[in-house]
């Protein structure tokens, strides 16, 4: 593992381990100082650098870099023209960032349920769903572990449906062999501080290149050509207006971090794979506590990994397992409060989410990152053990 200035050991001299921790190496820092001394702070030439080297390992038409995923997935739909009038079909179990989007451009979220044993985006349940006012179907790749985007590109072909992938977990995954990210029309990744490459904040749209390039037009304004190149070049500080457009632009000193981020993110994807294979291993017996399933001809990123607690085996429900692992000094997340329990969403059309009711409640994300030793690994896998060990023997668990 290459030297990580800002993250010693997760768990410090504190003795905390918290939930997530970003690996941030000399590289990235020099480079920073490097752009602030260059007098080019905004989107610029670095920027440029950061989205040819995403575009190229995806193997996309063109890839535009934002300041967050949540702009990214708002400029997909304005590039695609959703608005008034349009359904677009999500899961119910994603962050509320695309749901928000689609509220945002005036059309309306369909909420859907997920598969049992991976909680991504069912591809029965966005068949059932659609309407004929369905425009885009956005699919989340759940914890880094890619849906199943044969099925979801074949239903989407046939009606003309725009698929977005949600890829803000699902860097460096794959699917059959080819990028996650690489299959939709337009995907979206977040580079947000607890993600498996991070700029702090930061996010890339990629895509088919005539969406890409509206979106670019859109994320600067509705102006036709950046200041890089207006200004850079010493040719003209004209511009005109072609769109009414927001400003979504990275500035340099954000793809700095970028683009070391992305030479390290091998070390960074091998190193929770082995963790991910250590908890699997150490958690397989485990009453009531089912680590995550990974479908054969994918391999996951594993932004998250996130076992399910079913307290009737377990003895305890997953928010006390989570509140025991704190008490031990162990950070946990949760991913996610299903978007359709939240105030704003409760008011939208009710469809029975069964399976994402169920893992709503039961899912824990457990400590995985780089920056973790191999003792951090053991030690979060003996809690959890001696948790249910307790709970099973004091005789609350029906096993
Ligand atoms: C599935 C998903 N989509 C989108 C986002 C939004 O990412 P950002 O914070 O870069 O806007 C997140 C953030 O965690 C996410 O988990």
């Amino acid at each position: 593992m290459r030297p990580a200035s800002t993250a010693p050991d997760a768990s410090g001299e504190s003795g905390f381990l918290p939930w997530n921790t970003a690996s941030i190496g000399e590289a990235e820092i020099t480079e920073v100082v490097d752009t602030l001394r260059s007098g080019w702070l905004t989107g610029g030439p670095k920027a440029a650098r950061f989205e040819d080297a995403v575009r190229e390992r995806l193997g996309t038409e063109d890839a535009f870099a934002v300041t967050s995923c949540t702009a990214a997935l708002h400029l997909a739909l304005l590039a695609a023209e959703i608005g008034a009038g349009d359904e677009v079909i999500s899961p119910s179990l994603t962050f509320c960032a695309a749901v928000n989007a689609v509220e945002q451009v005036g059309a309306e979220p369909v909420l859907v349920d997920v598969e049992p044993l991976t909680h991504n985006l069912s591809p029965e349940s966005v068949a059932a769903a659609m309407t004929p006012r369905t425009r885009a179907v956005i699919a989340m790749h759940y914890g880094g572990h890619p849906c199943d985007l044969d099925a979801l590109r074949e239903i989407t072909e046939e009606r003309g449906l725009l698929l977005i992938e949600d890829a803000a977990h699902a860097l460096g995954a794959s699917y059959r062999g080819r990028p996650a990210g690489s299959f939709g029309d337009l995907a979206t990744f977040s580079f947000y501080a607890n993600k498996v490459m991070t700029t702090g904040e930061g996010g890339m749209l990629v895509g088919r290149r005539e969406l890409v390039e509206k979106a670019r037009l859109l994320g600067r304004h509705g102006i036709d050509s950046s200041a890089w190149r207006r200004h850079g070049s010493r040719r003209t500080a004209q511009y005109d207006v072609v769109l009414p457009g927001l400003k979504y632009v990275m500035s340099d000193i954000t793809a700095s971090l970028g683009i070391h981020q992305l030479d390290a993110l091998d070390g960074f994807l091998a190193r929770r794979a082995e963790i991910a294979h250590t908890y699997t291993g150490a958690l397989a017996d485990v009453p009531g506590v089912v680590p995550p399933h990974v479908d054969d001809d994918v391999t996951p990123g594993w932004f998250l990994y996130a076992v399910l607690v079913d307290p009737d085996s377990a003895g305890l429900s997953r928010d006390e397992m989570a509140a025991e692992l704190a008490e031990r000094g162990i950070g946990t997340s949760f991913h996610f409060q299903p978007v359709h329990t939240l105030t704003h969403y409760r008011a939208l059309p009710s469809r029975p989410l069964p399976r994402t009711e169920y893992a709503g409640e039961r899912l824990l994300s457990l400590p995985c990152y780089p920056a973790m030793t191999d003792a951090d690994v053991d030690r979060v896998a003996d809690a959890v053990r001696r948790i249910v060990q307790d709970r099973v023997r004091g005789g609350r668990a029906h096993v």
